[in-house]
């Protein structure tokens, strides 16, 4: 069982782990993938990804990106989150008070994301990338999101996670 006990009760959100909880379990879950316990496959048509675990806490999803595919930009309703990439390199644009914020996320680090976290996932080099991404609770929604005049982030629209989401997580 890979669920860490928590270090500490968040009263911010419906779940007793924290970021730095997840960020762990990520950091773990990513250590198997490089060991080759888990089977990585890469779609040049589509984002693959694959519940990796899941319990009433957490999902741990494992995802492939192959060049220039990307999560559009989304939060992930009331869940907290975080990923750790294993291979490859992928770019964050995250939604900030000034705007959107750009950071390169390089094999071996890793990313939390608090309530209201609204971001963009992608892989822009030649090689694919990899990642682990944990969500607690459990994720069950995303809303997606456009920016107007580089200034206003609007919803574009909701959508459920899961074997019925065309999107699937990110
Ligand atoms: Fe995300």
């Amino acid at each position: 069982m890979l669920l860490h006990a928590p270090r500490h009760a968040r009263s911010t959100a419906p779940t007793p782990l924290g970021l730095s909880d997840l960020t762990a379990l990520t950091r773990e879950i990513a250590d198997e993938v490089r060991a080759g316990a888990h089977l990585v496959r890469v779609d040049p048509e589509r984002r693959w990804y694959k519940l990796l675990r899941t319990d009433p806490y957490v999902d741990v999803w494992l995802i492939s990106w192959a060049t220039e595919q990307a999560a559009e930009l989304h939060d992930h309703a009331g869940s907290l989150g975080a990923l750790t990439v294993v291979s490859g390199s992928l770019v964050e644009q995250r939604w900030t008070t000034e705007g959107l914020r750009s950071r390169s996320l390089r094999a071996g680090r890793s990313a939390g994301f608090p309530l209201g976290h609204v971001h963009d996932v992608g892989n822009h080099e030649v090689t694919p990338a990899v990642s682990v991404h944990a969500y607690s609770p459990p994720l069950t929604a995303m809303s997606y999101y456009a920016v107007d005049d580089g200034l206003r982030l609007r919803r574009t629209r909701s959508e459920l996670t899961g074997s019925g989401s065309s999107k699937g997580v990110g």
